[in-house]
């Protein structure tokens, strides 16, 4: 799949030309179906409402005009764009043509910002399941070239739709790991195909094996990974360009399976918690796009990973571990697990000295209840921070609310034999998974993403969204970071 910036001219002598419209705007298209459908406008025969479409042939079915509705004009935003070019571009694909036009009849998104919008939905929107790969072609538009059309700032536009395939192949590459299963991408798979990134973007990348993290301290992660026969990893990738001012670390949970660990899960859905790597998954996505990109900002991302199983050697409840802080943590169900393999990922990312630190994971169900599929968990011990990353979430159509961290939710984490424990009660369970963290970053600003009803099955956007994993954080992100150089 190719995705192009093209004159009207060349676009329009493509096997399909899409005309992206809003509400009650005239269609301006001098050929035989471009009258055709100007008039069924006129008639308001077709209203151009979101996403609506209408497939015209001309020429003795040569000729071919797809319209896809954006709505309401002044209500246009990027996310508007996304999805209407995803419509376009899947409608397209079923076709079987090779060519498709692509023209957007409003200036409410500017070019730059068009561009990424288009290029981003159609590369997400042409996202496979791995296993599903064989059946036929790689991606859903194999094959398939897309002009778009930029008669005016063409430069602009071009340097969108290049970012945008960034980003989008970014999103796709957390998306391919969390649908991967828990006996394919085990810990040392997931260091593994990060590295592999890592080469190929130009980062540096560094993988803590089971004696590193014996030697750190991080109680944490390695008595989470006690029941299992995975080994587990920390994987470290780093971005350093020549010149910046601000120094951002990322951490992302990567449990590869959560089956709860002695504090077994029922058995329905828990195939489901393959995807609680899912955090981890956002962190190496949004690395990509960062080595490719370049922003003036240092970014170190930290993924600690391993499975959470039922093993004879399994930690149990009751039993108090070390952490890498020199915290100690009481362990009441050792499916709270994602915040104890946390406590040893954000202490790593301390000793960075980072001027920011946020961690992304799928933590508790609490917050699935809370907010949905829509969007993450925000919590932060700065307002300015959450201020950042709710508006770019925003920008990128990668959501994230502001939820509270009340200093009240530490007194649900004493222990009476350790520094905290790991659960608190069940209401407010979003809540006091995040204040455990708080208690992991010292004096750092830090926020935490609970992508628990994001990363997978989300609601439905036409570009992403359904069962399948979503790459949820990996836009925000990359959104965010170049907003700080
Ligand atoms: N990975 C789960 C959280 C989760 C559950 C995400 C369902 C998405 C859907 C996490 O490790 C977990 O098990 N959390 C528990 C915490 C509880 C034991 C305090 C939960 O949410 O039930
Ligand atoms: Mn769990
Ligand atoms: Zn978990």
């Amino acid at each position: 799949m190719k995705i192009q910036v093209s004159s009207s001219a060349d676009a329009a002598r493509s096997d399909l030309f899409a005309v992206l419209l809003p509400e009650g705007r005239a269609l301006k298209l001098d050929t035989e179906v471009g009258k055709t459908a100007a008039a069924l406008l006129r008639r308001k025969e077709w209203k151009a409402e979101a996403r609506a479409t209408l497939l015209l042939y001309g020429d003795g079915g040569n000729e071919r005009l797809l319209l896809v509705g954006l709505g309401k004009d002044k209500e246009l935003d990027a996310e508007g764009v996304r999805r209407a070019a995803a419509v376009a571009a899947k409608r397209a694909s079923g076709l079987d043509i090779k060519t498709v036009g692509l023209r957007v009849d409003s200036t409410k998104v500017k070019p730059a910002e068009l561009g990424s919008a288009v290029a981003e939905a159609i590369t997400m929107a042409a996202y496979r399941a791995p296993a599903k790969r064989k059946e036929k072609q790689d991606d859903d538009f194999k094959g398939m070239t897309f002009r778009l059309v930029a008669d005016k700032q063409a430069a602009a536009t071009k340097g969108g739709v290049e970012r945008g395939q960034v980003v989008g192949a970014a999103a796709n590459l957390a998306r391919e790991l969390g649908d991967m299963p828990g006996n394919v991408l085990t810990p040392t798979v997931l260091a593994e195909r990060s590295t592999r990134m890592a080469r190929s973007a130009g980062l540096k990348s560094r993988v803590y094996r089971k004696k590193d993290l014996e030697r750190l301290g991080m109680g944490g992660i390695l008595g989470v990974n006690r029941g299992s026969h995975e080994p587990p990893v920390l994987i470290e990738l780093t971005y350093q360009p020549k010149r910046f001012s601000k120094t951002v670390c990322l951490v992302g949970k990567g449990l590869t399976f959560d089956t709860g660990g002695i504090s077994l899960k029922p058995s329905a859905n828990m195939e489901e918690m393959k995807y609680d790597m899912c955090g981890g998954a956002a962190v190496i996505g949004a690395m990509d796009a960062i080595a490719r990109l370049k922003p003036n900002v240092k970014v170190v991302g930290i993924v600690p990973s391993t499975d959470n199983m039922p093993g004879g050697a399994a930690q149990k409840p009751g039993d108090t571990l070390e952490t890498a802080a020199g915290l100690t943590v009481e362990v009441i169900n050792t499916d709270a697990e994602g915040r104890l393999i946390l406590a040893d990922g954000l202490h790593h990312a301390t000793k960075q000295d980072p001027d920011f630190i946020v961690d992304l994971a799928t933590l508790t169900g609490a917050c699935v209840i809370a907010l949905g599929h829509d969007a993450a968990g925000l919590y932060s011990n700065d307002d300015g921070l959450t201020r950042m990353l709710k508006e770019a979430g925003e920008e990128a159509g990668d959501l994230a609310w502001p939820m509270p961290l009340f200093k009240e939710y530490q007194d649900d984490l004493k222990s009476t034999v350790a520094d905290l424990k790991n659960l608190g009660p069940r209401e407010g369970g979003a809540g006091t998974a995040a204040a455990f963290l708080s208690r992991f970053v010292g004096d750092h600003k830090w926020a935490h993403l609970d992508i628990a009803g994001t990363a997978w099955g989300a609601r439905d956007r036409n570009y992403v969204g359904g069962k399948l994993a979503s790459g949820a954080g990996v836009r925000l992100l990359v959104q965010w970071l170049e907003s700080l150089g």
